[in-house]
């Protein structure tokens, strides 16, 4: 598959790439950068006005980023926006402000990505909810601390597999359980969608926010299902050129459909390549690379252990194939810097996770997380360069 990615043919220090940042953003398949490239020199024009052939082209193009968003999720409505975080900001403004008040309760988790924290944090500032966090216990979420906490919510807002354990957390649990005091859901699927093949209506999730860029599309392109029902309660929040219906200057009136939260000219380039991945995905079997890639970072933790290594992600079934750890004496960075000598990419850090890396008792970890096009090979390079690592800094 390496062979369908040009960056692969790439050096770097030296070394042929073992690319283990994936959770970070994916690489892109030439039919990707070939589709944006193309727009650009032969289809460039602007979407949804003009009626000459190129305008016609562009906004054929976007659109159909758009549908097969919706065929492959089974959604009936997909808002593109620039990604999982302006998603799940779009939520807070066109969904939260206008359905909640002062002391209603939204649910988080421990475990969330800053972006699925700071917006509600921002709204709590503005309109007075009360936010509430589920803990995490030995790296999962406490669900009995779960069902105290819903009582009363309004929204629950959760991601679906954590970007720095790669847990899958009992989605359907939790949506079945909010459902019934009431509350909606709102999934934070950028880690999911790239590992799990998800039906929208049939999880029945009432907001589900993810990015291109997490599944070998482009970046500053994501979206944002939404169902019937919440659909129906949100507001426009960005006003402009595109969302509108009609103005006078007396007062506007809006689009009905998605267009309604998309104001200005949409990322037409992003749309087209987009839609290559999502079109190049398809034929991916991806529960059968999920599988093989869970045992190869399963056999990796493994190793790391023996090597007296810290590991914090526990790899069951369902589980993204992240591998976090650290080394009691070894900085991360430097652990990172003397990998990357190597050729190997790996992130450190926080992971926009910092309330999770306080609950792990650590300042950063070292992510490995493992992708479609990465194999054993790749494995065995990663624990060789370990090991020099180790060696160097003994
Ligand atoms: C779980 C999770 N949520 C949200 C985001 C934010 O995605 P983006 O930066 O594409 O908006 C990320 C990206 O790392 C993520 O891993």
């Amino acid at each position: 598959m390496k062979e369908d990615f040009p960056i692969f043919q790439r050096l770097i220090n030296g070394r042929r790439l073992v690319y283990l940042d994936n959770a970070a953003t994916t690489q892109k398949p030439a039919c990707v950068i070939d589709a944006m490239s193309n727009y650009y020199s032969s289809s460039n024009a602007n979407v949804h006005r003009a009626v000459h052939t190129l305008a016609g082209e562009a906004t054929e193009g976007y659109e159909n980023c758009r549908n097969l968003l919706k065929r492959r999720f089974n959604s009936k409505f997909a808002i593109i926006t620039s990604g999982t975080t302006e998603a799940i900001n779009l939520v807070s403004h066109a969904w939260g402000e206008h359905n909640m008040s002062e002391g209603d309760v939204v649910v988080l988790t421990e475990m969330e990505h800053h972006s699925d924290i700071v917006p509600w944090q921002m709204l709590a500032e503005k309109i007075g909810i009360e936010l509430r966090y589920v803990p995490v216990e030995d790296g999962k979420l406490d669900m009995d601390a779960f069902d105290v906490a819903l009582d009363g919510a309004k929204l629950v807002c959760v991601v679906h597999t954590s970007n720095v354990l790669g847990i899958r957390n009992p989605i359907e649990e939790i949506i079945s359980k909010s459902h019934k005091v009431g509350a909606k859901v709102l999934l934070d699927a950028a880690q999911a969608v790239p590992h799990e093949r998800i039906d929208f209506q049939t999880l029945g999730a009432d907001f589900m926010a993810f990015s291109a860029h997490k599944m070998c599309g482009p970046t500053g392109i994501g979206a944002l299902l939404v169902s019937d029902r919440a659909f129906s309660e949100m507001k426009p929040f960005m006003g402009g050129g595109d969302m509108i219906e009609t103005v006078t200057l007396e007062g506007s009136t809006y689009q009905t459909n998605e267009h309604k939260f998309e104001a200005g000219t949409p990322r037409i380039a992003e749309g087209f390549g987009w839609a290559a991945a999502l079109e190049w995905i398809e034929d991916i079997d991806l529960e059968f690379h999920h599988g093989r890639l869970l045992k190869i970072a399963n056999n990796v933790s493994t190793e790391l252990q023996n090597r007296g290594i810290t590991v914090y992600s526990s790899l069951q079934p369902g589980d993204a194939a992240v591998v976090s750890f650290t080394h009691p004496t070894i900085h991360p960075e430097d652990f990172a810097r003397l990998l990357d000598a190597q050729g190997i990419a790996v992130r450190t850090g926080h992971h926009c996770a910092q309330p999770l890396m306080e609950k792990l008792g650590v300042n950063g970890t070292i992510r490995a997380s493992f992708y479609i096009y990465n194999d054993k090979e790749d494995a065995d390079i990663f624990l060789s360069g370990i090991d020099r690592v180790l060696e160097a800094m003994a």
